[in-house]
């Protein structure tokens, strides 16, 4: 048994990561300021602080606890957001990060993952981008995760193993279906379900790498212990491409719901089309089964009707 602290435990991604590590036995504690998160996402069993992981105070509490591994999932986590107020941005997604590197070098803890995100790569242009690729952040949001991603090289000195996980677009049961700012296919499955129209901020053209919750769980879980992601940044995704307008078409079709769909202006700092190449993925931490978009739609919206 292992004593994880994961931020972020309110949340979509936090809380399945939670929970899968609670259920594998493992002693969880939890940091989260309910900013997005609800308290009732936390799972069972999970040791929580309600904080904000930017405010240094709040790791008092955690002092004399033996660390083996920091998971920081929390964070702002929409590009759109970022443009109505950078300075929560950078204090959710950066100075988070840094006070977080810093715990771990003050309690010897020598294991440090970070949620990072493809949009740090900004608009290259071409599908199956690589961590190769150079960055060019076109957001807030992105110039905060990567800037979160140079301070983890600067911890890798002081004897911190890091890895940053760049996660592609993300969906499934327990994501935020309230917030349509946040996310892209809840945005528009939220829509079908509960709105007169859908409104597409841009174009039906762009096109994304939707990958399913359990398979961004279970790449966290193969990383923690996995020394052959140490000080790596790996992207998580599925290396596949789907457009908007085919997103729609599968929504639509799933729920049986024709609906008015209209395409208005595109959201600051968007990018047109990303997709991962997950060589890297593949090579450290495995191949498993993927959850297709079809069968990860499908769970989706059962457990949502
Ligand atoms: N969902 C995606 O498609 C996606 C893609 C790439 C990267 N990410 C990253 O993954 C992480 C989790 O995203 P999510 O989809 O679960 O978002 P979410 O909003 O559902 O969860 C984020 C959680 O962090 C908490 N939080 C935010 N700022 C905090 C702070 N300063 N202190 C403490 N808690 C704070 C929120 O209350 C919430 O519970 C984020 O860092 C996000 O940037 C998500």
């Amino acid at each position: 048994m292992a004593n994880y602290l994961v931020t972020g435990s309110a949340g979509f991604v936090g809380s399945s990561i939670s929970k899968r590590l609670v259920e594998q036995g493992h002693n969880v504690i939890s940091i989260d300021n309910l900013s997005t998160g609800y308290l009732e996402n936390i799972p069972e069993g999970v040791n929580s602080i309600i904080g904000n992981c930017a405010d240094p105070e709040i790791y008092k509490q955690l002092r004399g606890v033996n660390l083996d591994a920091i998971l920081h999932i929390a964070g702002q986590s929409s590009g759109e957001i970022s443009f109505d107020n950078p300075i929560n941005d950078i204090q959710a997604n950066t100075e988070s990060t840094l006070l977080l590197l810093d715990l771990c070098r003050k309690s010897n803890c020598e294991r440090f993952l970070y949620a990072s995100s493809m949009s740090i790569y900004g608009e290259l242009n071409k599908t199956r981008v690589k961590e190769t690729n150079k960055t060019k952040p076109k957001s807030f949001y992105a110039v905060g995760k990567l800037a979160s991603e140079y301070y983890m090289d600067i911890y890798k000195d002081f004897g911190i193993n890091t890895t940053s996980l760049r996660l592609f677009n993300i969906y499934g049961p327990g994501q935020n279906m309230i917030n349509l700012k946040q996310g892209m296919l809840s945005i528009y499955l939220a829509q079908y379900l509960h709105h007169d129209k859908v409104l597409v901020k841009g174009s039906g053209k762009r096109f994304r790498d939707f990958i399913f919750i359990d398979d961004v769980v279970e790449s966290f879980i193969r990383a923690i212990n996995n020394k052959a992601s140490f000080n790596k940044k790996i992207n998580i995704g599925t290396g596949k491409k789907t457009t908007v307008d085919s997103l729609l078409q599968k929504i639509s079709q799933i729920l049986e719901i024709n609906k008015e769909v209209s395409f208005g202006e595109s959201t600051p700092g968007d990018l047109f089309g990303i997709t991962a190449n997950i060589d890297l993925m593949n090579k450290i931490l495995g191949k498993w089964h993927h959850t297709s978009l079809d069968k990860g739609l499908k769970k989706m919206i059962d457990s949502l009707v």
